[in-house]
């Protein structure tokens, strides 16, 4: 893996309009390349800090996203706490991604995690069926976010979930953070993708950030490590305001 680059930006507002030429540069480059981009969201704050610019970007060819959730909670869509749900309101409505290429936890399956995860992996068979031996999906981009305490996606500390490396989706019903039904996309999938950008912003995120990017260990967010493709942060000052590594 490449070294680590962690784009600093002095606001929200800023690291946002980072974040829309990152992404928009990402989209054309796959496009370009296979005639998709495929891309994993997250839930918490990234939705709205990726779509505050991205959304009023004309040049980003939305009909040829490909979209899964790097996880998702095991609820109704149409539910709250739903990722799917966040996103849609934050970008999907806003610009012409099509419905059929939003690739949503199976409504009737929320009741029965471990169901909703295996069909999850077939939803992903589907999308990334090559004639090669690629044994895990490659997601052209997977935007990540970090908890409080070191988590990403669904994969908190200390959890069994961590070792999980055959499977390309798991279900968890002990998450930490509420709802505790979720699944997720596990650590191979995360580090066979092309690229990885975690966002983080907010003074809330500064002892964290330290952490993760100081000192090394094996938090959740340090065992995303993409073995051929590219791994970035995207912060604002004042969750930086602590890292020294930069
Ligand atoms: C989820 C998320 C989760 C999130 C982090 C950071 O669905 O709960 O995907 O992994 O990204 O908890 O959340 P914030 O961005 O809200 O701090």
């Amino acid at each position: 893996a490449g070294p680590t680059q962690i784009y600093t930006f002095p606001d929200t507002a800023a690291l946002s309009q980072g974040l829309d030429k990152y992404v928009a540069k990402l989209s054309a480059e796959a496009i370009h390349r296979h005639g998709k981009f495929t891309v994993a969201l997250s839930g918490g704050s990234l939705p709205k800090q990726l779509s505050a610019v991205l959304k009023h970007n004309n040049s980003v060819d939305f009909t040829k996203w490909i979209v899964y959730f790097a996880d998702e909670r095991c609820v109704p869509l149409d539910h709250e706490d739903s990722n799917y749900l966040l996103s849609k309101h934050e970008l999907f409505d806003h610009v012409p991604i099509l419905a059929e290429n939003v690739h949503t936890i199976d409504p009737d399956l929320v009741n029965d995690p471990e169901e909703a995860a295996e069909d999850y992996i077939s939803q992903l068979a589907k999308t990334f069926a090559t004639k090669d031996t690629v044994r895990f999906p490659v997601f052209d981009l997977i935007l990540l976010g970090v908890g409080p305490d070191g988590h990403t996606c669904s994969l908190f500390p200390n959890h069994e979930l961590l070792k999980e490396n055959t499977e390309w989706v798991a279900s968890i019903t002990d998450s930490p953070k509420p709802p505790s039904c979720r699944i997720t996309l596990t650590f191979p999938v995360l580090n066979h993708a092309h690229h990885v950008a975690f966002v983080a912003a907010g003074a809330g995120k500064q002892d964290m950030l330290h952490q993760l990017l100081d000192i090394p260990g094996h938090l959740p967010a340090q065992m995303v490590k993409p073995t051929t493709g590219t791994l970035s942060w995207f912060v604002d000052d004042a969750a930086a305001q602590k890292v020294t590594s930069t």
